[in-house]
């Protein structure tokens, strides 16, 4: 098949049948879930799923689908798949991905092991600016590459719908050509794309003297630029000791709004970062929350604004401390987990993983894990209506787990038990089901 017809080949009806246990994370109201209902799955037991034309069409029992009329007739040209009473679940939604950039960060990591932290790296010419120069050397083809080898890794261990942001090209080229190869590559891979302006990721090297020059070329030549050309939906800010200011992200926040794209913002990772400045542009998101404030906690249980926590970042810079999961679901504040894959904190593509940290050293219960990876991770990219439950009309997009409980897919970490993943009606990618 060629690569570029993947989206729009018709896909043959799939029927999943026998399926021990299918969460399928309904929901009785719409946005993001909060305390308690982070722990409902909806689970169906001996469950089967029929998808045709990328959607799910029908969601029940197993001796139901079989006796239906239309099942029954068209049987031949079904691809039917035996879930032989293993997990099947929405795929996971990663909702914070940097996967636009070309090299491993070797040196910072040997650095970090004999003790150097990762602001005192970042200032000693290693961290996000360091991975600059191969990306701005890099040829577009290059990138799509690494960006489409991301991607197919991350369906294999179950996700289906990936945010991919810029970030390590810092000059209006080479940030252009970073959400060039992640359209590219979106368009070869199965899966659903969301891309992310990041252009605001660190003060480029050219530019430290002088920030807030950077600040207006964001606002007055990258912004216009990538809206123009359609080549995002959000625009991202590191608002962080290091990185930009609150009100440097304001007007980040308000050229993007002028623009008509979604803000959201890495928050509270390194420092506390005041929120309450940009709460008022609604940003779909606030990423990492290491560092928040109880105010702050308090203030965000009143919004839509999802709190997304990455704990690979806490686990790869072998920090002791966490994310406050606890404290932000406990108070009400719309949790939401993805990987952060990225090359300097987070190199994990596996939500399976995160979702594993997430329960050994945030205290999440599995269910609330597992709703943060789909339907919370839909609701942080507004993609509530399409993504993150197995409900008929939603998007085709299911996971299957050699599983008989769903609590065994944290349960066994660093070990890849995804057997099957189904992007808008599509196989892409089947572990060792197929073989
Ligand atoms: O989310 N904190 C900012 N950005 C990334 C790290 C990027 C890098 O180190 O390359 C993060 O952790
Ligand atoms: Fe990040």
């Amino acid at each position: 098949m060629a690569a570029k017809n993947l989206k729009t080949k018709r896909s043959r009806p799939v029927l999943l049948i026998n399926i021990g246990q299918l969460l399928t994370l309904r929901s009785s109201s719409p946005g993001p879930r909060r305390g308690p209902e982070l722990k409902e799955l909806g689970i169906i037991e001996d469950a089967a799923v029929l998808c045709h034309g990328g959607k799910i069409v029908s969601v029940g029992k197993t001796k139901d689908a079989l006796r239906d009329p239309w099942i029954k007739q068209n049987r031949k040209g079904i691809i039917e798949i035996d879930c032989e009473r293993h997990v099947v679940l929405p795929g996971f939604v990663d909702s914070h991905t940097h996967p636009a950039f070309i090299n491993p960060r070797l040196v910072d990591f040997e650095k970090r092991i004999a003790g150097a932290g990762y602001e005192e790296i970042a200032e000693a010419g290693g961290g996000i600016r360091s991975s600059v120069d191969a990306v701005r050397g890099a040829s577009k083809l290059k990138l799509v590459g690494k960006v489409s080898g991301a991607f197919s890794q991350m369906a294999a261990q179950g996700t289906t719908t990936v945010e991919a942001k810029s970030g390590y090209g810092l000059s209006v080229e080479s940030e252009l050509k970073s959400l060039e190869a992640i359209r590219q590559a979106a368009k070869q891979w199965p899966g659903t794309v969301v891309s992310t302006f990041l252009g605001a990721h660190v003060v480029p090297s050219e530019f430290r003297k002088n920030p807030e020059r950077y600040v207006d070329l964001i606002c007055s030549q990258m912004i216009p630029q990538v809206a123009k050309r359609k080549l995002a939906e959000f625009v991202d800010v590191f608002t962080d000791r290091g990185a930009f200011t609150a009100e440097q992200t304001v007007r980040i926040f308000q050229a993007a709004q002028s623009h008509g794209l979604g803000v959201r913002a890495h928050v509270c990772q390194l420092s506390e970062t005041p929120l309450q400045p940009l709460l008022q542009y609604e940003p779909a998101s606030f990423d990492h929350m290491d560092c928040v404030t109880e105010a702050d906690v308090a203030a965000l249980a009143e919004h839509q604004t999802v709190a997304t926590l990455v704990p690979g970042a806490n686990y790869f810079l072998g920090l002791e401390k966490f994310p406050p999961a606890r404290k932000l679901i406990d108070s009400g504040v719309p949790v939401a987990l993805a990987t952060d894959f990225n090359p300097g904190s987070s190199p994990t593509p596996s939500m399976p993983f995160v979702m594993s940290l997430a329960c050994t050293h945030m205290k999440m219960l599995p269910a609330e894990a597992i709703a943060a990876a789909t339907i919370n991770g839909a609701c942080a990219l507004r993609l509530q209506n399409r993504k993150g439950s197995v409900e008929a009309g939603k998007d085709a997009d299911l996971a299957l787990f050699e599983a008989r409980d769903y609590r065994e897919i944290p349960y066994w970490f660093a070990s890849n038990r995804c057997l099957l993943t189904l992007a808008n009606g599509i196989i892409c990618s089947a572990g060792k089901l197929l073989h």
